[in-house]
């Protein structure tokens, strides 16, 4: 992702301490309407100024614990059997992507059902914050925050509608797609995927199976026996995060264990209030 070895300077610093923060999220701030932790935020008002796109870039974008990892595998491997471009991901809300970005790349977005979103959240969060050691994470605190649209690049639902809107507008430039058609059926979604990069699957790869081939190197247990997703982390926000925790339990559906009917209901009835009219179903 574009957010290596960006450091702020003393006036962005405080422009963006300036900005309204919430106490149970210290790191984020909210910017546009968004939820953007710090660091992230100087990378994506930095970009507008110094990204430089090359032709061929294709983008990534998504909330949190939608199923980018996933994503990026299948991307990648779609591409890479033709040419070396620049992929590249991020949580940027549309609003806040750069105009060189916005004008003249390609983007494929994923977005996925709130009730899982939120549930697959808590638990990567919970777990964050016991590998290094914090306190555990209150699931109605965090369940009160979701639905007041306090998120990590939240709000969720306004994410997904900017995305959406534009790729209404303009389907060359936004492929919308869900994390419950990549599960239902990848292969299918891997072909949309190499039509939008102007790369389709050739007959004679069709024929030798090469997309069902790639989907199975992507499926969640392939990647999750990746010897880098066992052993690996990365530091985020000055927080170790293990790979591992990118592959959860992966699927459709696994809010039902882990929250109430009425909390389902709540989050039912908040999607079906934003996303009124648009078009848009999770
Ligand atoms: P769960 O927590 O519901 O299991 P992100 O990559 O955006 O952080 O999203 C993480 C979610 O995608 C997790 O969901 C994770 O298990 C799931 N995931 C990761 N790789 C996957 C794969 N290959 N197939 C299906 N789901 C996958």
């Amino acid at each position: 992702a574009y957010e290596s070895n960006i450091t702020a300077t003393e006036e962005e610093e405080h422009f963006i301490s300036s900005l309204p923060s919430h106490k149970y999220f210290p790191t984020l701030r909210n910017y546009k309407k968004f939820w953007i932790p710090g660091n992230d935020l100087t990378r994506i008002r930095s970009m507008e100024k110094t990204f430089v796109r090359r032709p061929a870039d294709v983008f990534l974008a998504s909330m949190p614990k939608t199923g980018m990892t996933w994503l990026k595998a299948l991307a990648f491997a779609v591409f890479h059997r033709k040419q070396y471009s620049r992929l590249l991901s991020f949580h940027t809300p549309f609003s806040l992507l750069p105009g060189s970005i916005v004008d003249a790349c390609k983007i494929i977005y994923v977005c996925r059902e709130p009730k899982d979103t939120f549930t697959s959240f808590w638990k990567f969060y919970n777990s964050l914050m016991t590998d290094n050691n914090i306190c555990g994470v209150d699931i109605d605190k965090l369940f009160e925050l979701f639905c007041a649209e306090v998120q990590t690049f939240g709000p969720l639902w306004e994410h997904a509608l900017e995305y959406w809107r534009e790729s209404l507008s303009d389907s060359d430039k936004i492929l919308f797609l869900r994390y419950e058609e990549m599960i239902d059926d990848p292969a299918k979604v891997m072909r949309r995927m190499a039509t939008f990069m102007g790369c389709e699957f050739s007959e004679e790869e069709e024929s030798m199976g090469v997309v069902e081939e790639l989907t199975r190197l992507c499926s969640f247990d392939s990647l999750k026996n990746v010897e880098g997703s066992k052993n690996e982390s990365s530091i985020y926000e000055g927080m170790s995060v293990k790979k591992s925790l990118l592959y959860r339990k992966g699927g459709v559906g696994d809010w039902v264990n882990h929250l109430t009917p009425e909390m389902g209901r709540t989050i039912d009835s908040i999607t079906q209030e934003k996303l009124a009219g648009s078009g848009l179903r999770f």
